[in-house]
């Protein structure tokens, strides 16, 4: 099987930016994700995995995330970067805002949030929830390109699909949470148990409720058009500029070395 160094997880229509492109159809444990499409960026071999199928009709909260992160270990990715819309609690975010998170709470409820159900019990170490690596490629990136990007960023990640009530965005905003959105957990987490090295591009398509009169799918969707270039830019410059191999420095690469008891 053709293997893959680098993943994108996101919306649709990144495959276009690939050479040589094919559609795979990779089964798992966990189910069948939606087509992988693989093709050349340069040198380098990187798969297009569409989070919400390729035709948007999965919802974040029914979204097979064990299925989608195992195929795309399983093509041999060591890094995948995640595209994600966000709503802003933090008023100095705007929409339109590019995003690179630090660290996330978890406020999903039905999740499949773990490949280890079984013994020997796995417990990974998220101190660092995103990896240092590839977010600090992702910063340096955008400067060169003079992209405006928020370096650092609390997510919360709510169940959905509906859209948060302006007292949960307010207890979101005291607890000290910058940014909400309903697909960046167990994502991040999976990843993490595969010892697969993941950070998240995320755009900001509207300010949370209650900081606006009201919330519809059309606004996150013409928001992601309008961002779509810029995303596309900032992953091309990313996927061109990181290193073949990742260091295996990073929390990412060793997370299952001290994981069990
Ligand atoms: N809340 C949750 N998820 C989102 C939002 C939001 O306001 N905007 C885009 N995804």
């Amino acid at each position: 099987m053709r293997k893959a160094e680098i993943a994108i997880i996101g919306g649709t229509g990144f495959e276009k930016l690939f050479t040589d492109v094919e559609r795979l159809h990779v089964g798992t444990p966990y189910g069948i994700p939606p087509p992988i499409s693989m093709g050349k960026l340069g040198e380098k071999t990187i798969a297009f995995l569409p989070r919400h199928g390729p035709e948007h009709s999965v919802p974040p909260h029914k979204v097979n995330y064990r299925a989608n992160v195992y195929a795309l270990h399983k093509l041999g990715v060591e890094r995948i970067i995640a595209v994600n819309a966000v709503g802003a609690i933090n008023t100095e975010f705007k929409p339109g805002d590019l995003v690179v998170p630090h660290d996330f709470a978890d406020f999903t409820r039905q999740r499949h949030a773990t490949f280890y159900d079984t013994a020997p019990v796995t417990h990974v170490d998220v101190s660092q929830p995103y990896c240092p690596e590839l977010r600090e490629a992702l910063i340096k990136c955008a400067e060169k390109l003079g992209l405006p990007l928020w370096r650092r960023a609390v997510l919360v990640c709510t169940e959905g699909p509906r859209f948060e009530t302006p007292a949960e965005i307010e207890m979101f905003r005291r607890l000290g949470f910058d940014i909400v959105g309903m697909t960046g957990v167990p994502e991040a987490v999976l990843a993490r148990e595969l010892e697969v090295c993941y950070a998240s591009v995320c755009y900001v398509s509207n300010m949370a409720a209650g900081m606006q009169e009201r919330l519809t799918p059309r606004e996150v969707y013409d928001i992601s058009r309008k961002v779509h270039l810029k995303v596309e830019q900032l992953l091309i410059e990313t996927i061109k500029t990181l290193p073949p191999r990742r260091s295996g420095k990073c929390p990412c690469a060793n997370a299952l070395k001290n994981a069990r008891i």
